[in-house]
């Protein structure tokens, strides 16, 4: 079928079992309910419910744009549903993510994450959603680089002519609210110059520059919404399409062969090693993570997302690749383990913990003025 699709992906944290773990069944369930009639309402084409940690995505195709209201509200409705039965089954953090009771035309600003892209649907579509928990968006600035900026991790960028134009990326700085694009190969050593202080910049978007249109998207709400105050994290989901003078789906994955040490673990203000796993490996179960990233694939097929499961399958009825389920990840899994380990060793001193104006939770503004009096100046 002619014409664009736009893929959304919004995604929240409502509620979980036992801590932040996991989404109950009844809550997914709920959001496929609402999704399926999203369907039938013609507002989306289709649909996948998953979820990475206590955070549940939802991935929806359709042909409104970007910023869609009608999508928007939908995904907010799903949520305040599942919230419901959270709140019903006693759950933790029910609600955690719905920071207003009423929707107002947008789900920015109101809690939940998107990452959002429209494009023309290319005869062979393949399309990658990366999740992460007990993480924050600048989370994905140094794979993506690699991915677009590295030719020892991205061969295509030497031997694919599209691929070899570059990229532009659009980068937030998320202290003083704004944007700028800047293109590699050209700027990389600016680029990185920028993406290096994970605390200020994040990657919203990466652009082919041989016509292919967005190539990434990265959700950065929360960030935009506290824009001046940084709340350090956000659970991010990026999306990416692959192949054909895009980075190919095993260039996508390199990156996440190697040990990153991430911001945003327990209580969203430690670090700790990104832990690729499968959607069903990624409960947090050592110290509230380690921080799960999880990658699922689709091809597109006229706006449809097509998986393992039957062709004629319902919406919303898929079994897409799941990425890092592969045996080949354990050995990350495990240099993750011991590189959060090693870090978790620091107990509550830097660089274990978040630099100041980062943490999440802090008692230190207290203890500073219980001490008003007895600091004393130096000679
Ligand atoms: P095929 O030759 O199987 O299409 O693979 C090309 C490719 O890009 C693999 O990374
Ligand atoms: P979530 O952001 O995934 O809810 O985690 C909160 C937290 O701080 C867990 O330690
Ligand atoms: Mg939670
Ligand atoms: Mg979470």
């Amino acid at each position: 079928m002619a014409g664009k699709i736009t893929v959304s992906v919004i995604k929240a944290d409502v509620g979980s079992v036992c801590g932040h773990t996991r989404p109950h069944p009844s809550m997914m369930e709920k959001c496929g309910e609402f999704l399926a009639d999203g369907v039938k309402k013609k507002t989306l084409v289709d649909y996948y419910v998953t979820r990475v940690g206590d955070d549940i995505n939802l991935l929806m195709t359709h042909r409104n744009g970007e910023d869609a209201k009608e999508v928007h509200k939908l995904a907010w409705d799903a949520f305040m549903a599942a919230a419901d039965l959270a709140k019903e089954m006693h759950l933790y953090g029910a609600g955690q993510d719905l920071l207003s009771d009423a929707f107002s035309g947008n789900i920015r600003g109101a809690g939940p994450g998107s990452a959002e892209m429209e494009f023309e649907e290319r005869p062979t579509e393949p399309i990658m959603f990366f999740m992460a928990d007990k993480t924050e968006p600048s989370a994905y600035s140094l794979p993506l680089s690699r991915i677009y900026l590295d030719p020892f991790t991205t061969t295509g960028l030497v031997i694919d002519a599209r691929a070899k134009k570059g990229f532009d990326f659009e980068i937030h700085d998320v202290m003083d609210n704004k944007k700028v694009v800047m293109s590699s190969p050209e700027e990389t050593l600016s680029i990185l110059s920028l993406l290096g202080d994970t605390t200020r910049y994040a990657v919203k978007r990466v652009f082919s520059r041989s016509g292919i249109g967005t190539a990434a998207v990265v959700s950065t709400d929360k960030l935009n919404l506290t824009a001046g105050k940084y709340v350090g994290k956000d659970d991010p989901v990026c999306v990416v399409r692959a192949q054909s003078g895009l980075p190919s789906v095993g260039e996508y994955l390199q990156p996440f062969m190697d040990t990153m040490l991430v911001a945003g673990w327990m209580r969203g203000s430690h670090y700790g090693a990104f832990y690729p796993c499968a959607v069903d490996d990624s409960d947090p179960t050592y110290f509230d993570g380690p921080p799960r990233v999880c990658c699922l694939g689709f091809q597109l097929r006229d706006g449809r997302f097509q998986g393992l499961e039957p062709r004629d399958a319902k919406p919303g009825d898929h079994r897409p690749m799941d990425f890092f389920k592969g045996s080949e990840w354990d050995l990350v899994r495990r240099n993750s383990v011991k590189a959060s380990k090693m870090v978790r060793g620091h107990g509550p001193f830097m660089p274990a913990i978040l630099g100041p104006g980062e943490m999440e939770y802090t008692s230190r503004p207290a203890v500073l003025k219980e001490l008003v009096r007895r600091f004393e100046k130096l000679d």
